[in-house]
Formats: C-alpha cells, structure tokens, sequence
C-alpha cells in the first residue's frame, strides 16, 4: 500500500474542502502524508494503482453527490474498475433535516466502492449539519483513532 493518503473532496459550499484541510493537518502532524484532490473532473483512473483514500463528501438534491462529484461517481457505476488494491475511510457531510437521504452522498460512495471490492477502514464519519457541531472539529476528533486502523491496514499490507 502507498505511504501516502489521498483525501477526495466532494462539495458544493467548500464545507467538505475546510474539512479536508483540518484533517490533512491533523494527518500530516500524525505523520501521515497526505493530498487533497477535489473531486472535479476526476475519473475512476484516481483509483488504479490502488492504495489508501478519505472520501470526503457532503450531499445535495436528493441523496445526492455534489456536483462536483458527479463525473467520478458515474465513470465508477460505468466502467465499473477492480478496487481490490484500495482501502479508504469515509467523512460524509449532511444534514438530517433530510431524514429520507440523510449523508446520502457519502453513503452512495460508501456502497459503491465495496461493490468493486475496495475496503473501508473504520466506521464512516457521518456529520449533521443540524446538530450545531463543527465539522471540522468533529472530523480532527475521528481521525485520530482512524490513523491508529489505518496505519494497521498499512503494516498488515506490507
Ligand atoms: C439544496 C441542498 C440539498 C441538500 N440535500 C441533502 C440531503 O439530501 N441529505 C443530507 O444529508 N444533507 C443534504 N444537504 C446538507 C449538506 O450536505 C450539508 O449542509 C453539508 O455540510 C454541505 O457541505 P458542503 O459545503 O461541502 O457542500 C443539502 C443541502 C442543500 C443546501
């Protein structure tokens, strides 16, 4: 598995991007190298080659990905890529006034990504917008004990 994290940033009002940022801080001080990369214009080749990723997304519409997610979330329902070789942790942003599709657009990632074989690590981050939490303070909050599974998916790996 690469050293090195990637955190994919689905979003429409840059909560998810300020999240990613937050938590890329708190990776590197842990000694975690890691890169943001927004989702836009991105297709499934993000994933070949495997190794380890933060989907970071929030969810629009109704369920939806943000729009900026669109296009790689398609191109993987499409051309449908072996993800046997990826593990990723999961920070869905949403809001439960939408009790139908509440974090619906990392949920949708979530369910995607297992069907083409990648594997979580740890239980998903799900953040409620209406909760009066900040969610970058909660994410700094998850990742530390999700670095501990990650770095223990890493070393099983090598
Ligand atoms: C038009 C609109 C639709 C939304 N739809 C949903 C939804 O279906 N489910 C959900 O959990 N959150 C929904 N949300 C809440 C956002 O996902 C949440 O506010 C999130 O923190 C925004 O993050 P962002 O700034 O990174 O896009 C919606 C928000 C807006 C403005």
């Amino acid at each position: 598995m690469e050293r090195q994290l990637t955190i994919l940033v689905g979003t429409m009002t840059g909560t998810a991007q300020l999240v990613a940022e937050e938590v890329g801080d708190a990776l590197t001080a842990q000694g975690v190298e890691a890169r943001i990369l927004a989702m836009d214009g991105l297709d499934a080749a993000v994933f070949a080659g495997g190794g380890a990723f933060l989907i970071c997304t929030s969810t629009y519409g109704q369920g939806d990905v943000p729009d900026n997610a669109q296009k790689l979330f398609a191109d993987l329902e499409q051309s449908r890529p072996d993800l046997r070789s990826v593990v990723y942790g999961l920070i869905a942003l949403g809001d439960r006034t939408y009790a139908q599709t509440f974090c619906f657009g990392g949920k949708r990632f979530d369910t995607l990504l297992q069907a083409l074989g990648a594997r979580r690590i740890g239980e998903p981050m799900l953040h409620d917008a209406s909760a009066g939490t900040v969610p970058e303070e909660v994410a700094v909050e998850w990742i530390g004990p999700w670095i501990g599974l990650f770095r223990q998916a890493r070393d099983e790996a090598a």
